[in-house]
């Protein structure tokens, strides 16, 4: 029997953080296990916010290369950029016939970005959900691994394909579905006590899996805390369970008894956790931080990497495209 298909992209907004690794990357090395993954970089996507475009190329390269260095692998997966598929906008051009205004209006991130960016509400950030639905249908694709923030574009992605099937009356496209190997999604909190880590709170919120161990260092010992506990057994105020919750991602459960304990005598010096969680992060990140190092320098073989995969999706985009059109009756004379 041949593997379900699984899709999943990233925009190329910068260096990644262990809130992208533990939520999004560590489930696409599973998945090329037991799937047939399609792993890309988005870089249409990113076009909607107007990047510069002396940065572009390294920021999709610092995003293939962080994802190879976490253990995704091109022998078992096609992983590839979006722009090497021309096969996408065309599906896009098509499917933009069947969105309705109606209904991309009131998706709550195209409302989010007409409040962020006002002077920049262009048409792809319209369309935006309709490109991504089309990144996932033209591989037919049944998973697709996203964070809480993509459901709503997913869903949106599945009335696209239904009214494709009912307007033509077959069933060509799957109805994607989301997936995590986790019954709950999990969200990687922030240095700052609050909330999820995110790349838009700030280079000093944010734990990158490229980071030097000495900068490393420094942002930890100046995460958030409180003056401590003052009775004991107390329950931990959320930037203080957000550093134990950090923990459980590098640390032994023996460590994390030990300060748990600490903590509920009362007698913890958040300075011992804070450097005994740093150093529990640089022994997580070193190889990974090595492995980026020495790619970055290799760029024959990410090229050929990046080349093959595209290669890949290209061939399955070429099958979609051929049937759409004979479906949808633009036939070759
Ligand atoms: P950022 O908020 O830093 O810009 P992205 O939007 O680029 O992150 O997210 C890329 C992927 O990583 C998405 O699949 C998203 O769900 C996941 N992700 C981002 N931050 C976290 C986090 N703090 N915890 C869990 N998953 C996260
Ligand atoms: N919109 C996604 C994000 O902002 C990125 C993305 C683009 C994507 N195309 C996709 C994710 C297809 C999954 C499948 O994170």
């Amino acid at each position: 029997m041949s593997k379900e298909i699984v899709v999943s992209g990233v925009r190329p907004t910068g260096r990644q953080h262990i809130g992208n690794y533990f939520g999004a990357v560590v489930n696409f090395v599973k998945m090329q296990e037991l799937y047939n993954g399609y792993f890309f970089v988005a870089d249409y996507h990113s076009l909607t916010t107007h990047p510069e475009a002396a940065d572009l190329k390294a920021k999709v390269k610092q995003i293939a290369v962080e994802y190879l260095a976490c253990g995704v692998d091109p022998n078992k997966c096609a992983l590839f950029v979006q722009s090497d598929v021309p096969q996408i906008p065309e599906l896009y051009l098509i499917f933009n016939m069947f969105a309705y205004m109606g209904e991309l209006e009131r998706e709550a991130t195209f409302k989010e970005k007409v409040r962020s960016q006002p002077n920049n509400v262009n048409a792809g950030l319209l369309t935006y959900p309709v490109l991504m639905g089309v990144d996932i249908i033209i591989h037919k694709a049944a998973k697709v691994p996203v964070g809480k923030d993509q459901q709503q574009h997913l869903e949106m992605a599945r009335v696209l394909v239904r009214r494709f099937n009912n307007l033509y009356n077959v069933e060509y496209f799957p109805e994607p579905q989301a997936f995590s190997f986790e019954t709950d999604l999990v969200s990687i909190p922030s240095l700052d006590g609050e909330g999820k880590m995110s790349k838009s709170k700030g280079e000093q919120t944010c734990i990158y899996l490229s980071d030097e161990p000495e900068a490393l260092r420094k942002k930890i010992m100046r995460a958030t805390t409180d003056t401590g506990p003052t009775a004991p057994n107390s329950i931990k105020p959320t930037a203080v369970k957000n550093l134990f919750d950090l923990m459980k991602l590098v640390s032994k459960p023996e460590t994390i008894q030990f300060f748990d304990e600490r903590y509920n005598d009362c007698t913890i010096r958040y300075g011992d956790l804070k450097k005994q969680l740093a150093e529990d992060m640089v022994v997580f990140l070193t190889p990974i931080r090595e492995k980026i190092k020495e790619l970055s320098t290799n760029d024959k073989m990410l090229s050929e990497i990046i080349g093959d995969g595209g290669q890949k999706a290209r061939a399955s985009a070429a099958k979609t495209i051929s049937d759409v059109r004979e479906i949808i009756g633009i036939k070759s004379f």
